[in-house]
């Protein structure tokens, strides 16, 4: 048998431009050694029994002030929470789902001409956006789309209209979690969206196989989300994990309702009063799963052009001194695309005083 050299399996995968779904297509039963994750099948897999906070945004208009509160400690506590009574469609998410999944389970030749790992594309489609940074190979699929500033044409990105139509609702949701997190924070209402913080729309449509070894890989390993904030809608399949004070909690599905993600731009401008939080999958032997990830960031180029970010100046005092130094959006982006997932937080290369 010939040496495993790991790059050059990488390069073959990434050859075939069919993803995992492709290779899961012919049958395998055992899943190719770039996917195994030697860390992950160490690791003790119990998780802790306690579940992310709730918050039903249905009484907003009388009882703003307990929102506020409810949005505070959950952002403060944990980083994420979910969302119910938002006022999406469930018709809408699942469309969206649906398109998601329409959209994988083309034929390879007709998917083949939107993969791609040219991040100023508004359209993308390949299996791990960072295949040749990360140490391992995650067991996904995904399609990318830039929704704002400019999102692409129906020529660039055809049969997508639920996903332009959950976009814009989901944009209206944030638009909401952004006023009540700067309240949160006793700001004005309008001060992260006055700052910039909707004007990139990014969407991650992730397609995870089911997998025939589900013990030894993970479909996404375990990072932070780069922007502001996150939605993930995620189908019945269930495999989502926050980590939580060191430990793992599973977020189960529950329809119709929304995750709100506090993402590593959210920890920047707060001064880390709002952390980003880790978050993963779990691979599963049953599936596909599909998920949708609406996320408020910036882009490699040309959103919030020269925007800079930085700590909020009403929140830093003497005691309170910034940690972070200001940023275009669009150097967090990159970095994340330079450096993949790995270790190292993403906000250490943006530091004021590094050890
Ligand atoms: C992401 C992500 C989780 C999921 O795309 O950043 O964390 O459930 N996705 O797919
Ligand atoms: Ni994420």
């Amino acid at each position: 048998m010939s040496e495993y050299n790991r790059s050059r399996e990488v390069e073959a995968f990434d050859a075939t431009k069919r993803g995992v779904k492709g290779l899961v297509d012919t049958g395998i039963a055992k899943i190719p050694r770039i996917f195994v994750h030697e860390e992950y099948i160490q690791e003790d897999k119990t998780v802790c029994d306690l579940s992310v906070p709730v918050i039903d945004l249905g009484s907003l208009s009388n009882n703003r002030g307990e929102i506020i509160d409810q949005v505070r400690a959950a952002f403060e506590e944990w980083g994420v929470f979910k969302i119910v009574n938002h006022g999406i469609p469930k018709s809408s998410m699942s469309k969206a789902m649906e398109a998601v999944k329409g959209f994988h389970e083309q034929d390879t030749e007709t998917k083949k001409q939107y993969y791609s790992r040219d991040y100023l594309k508004k359209v993308v489609y390949n299996s791990n956006f960072d295949l040749y940074t990360n140490a391992v190979t995650n067991w996904r699929d995904s399609l990318y789309l830039i929704m704002a500033p400019d999102p692409p044409t129906p020529q660039e990105l055809p049969q997508m209209d639920p996903m332009m139509e959950f976009s814009e609702q989901a944009k209206n949701v944030g638009i909401s979690v952004f006023e009540l997190l700067s309240e949160a924070l006793g700001l004005k209402k309008s001060h992260m969206l006055d700052m910039g913080c909707a004007m990139g729309e990014f969407l991650a449509c992730n397609y995870y196989p089911a997998c025939p070894e589900p013990d030894k890989t993970l479909g996404f390993g375990s990072h932070t989300d780069s922007g502001f904030l996150t939605f993930l809608l995620q189908d019945e399949i269930g495999g989502l994990q926050v980590l939580h004070k060191d430990q793992w909690v599973d977020v189960p599905p529950s329809p119709g309702s929304l995750l709100v993600i506090s993402g590593d731009m959210m920890e920047l401008i707060t001064n880390a009063r709002f952390k980003s939080t880790y978050h993963r999958v779990v691979a599963k032997n049953s599936g596909p799963r599909i998920s949708v990830a609406f996320v408020f960031r910036m882009h490699l180029a040309g959103s919030g052009s020269s925007r800079l970010y930085g700590p909020i100046k009403e929140l830093l005092s003497e005691n309170n001194p910034p940690i972070y130094r200001e940023a275009k959006g669009e150097d967090i982006v990159a970095c994340r695309y330079a450096k993949g997932i790995e270790k190292t937080p993403l906000l250490w290369y943006f530091k004021l005083n590094k050890p």
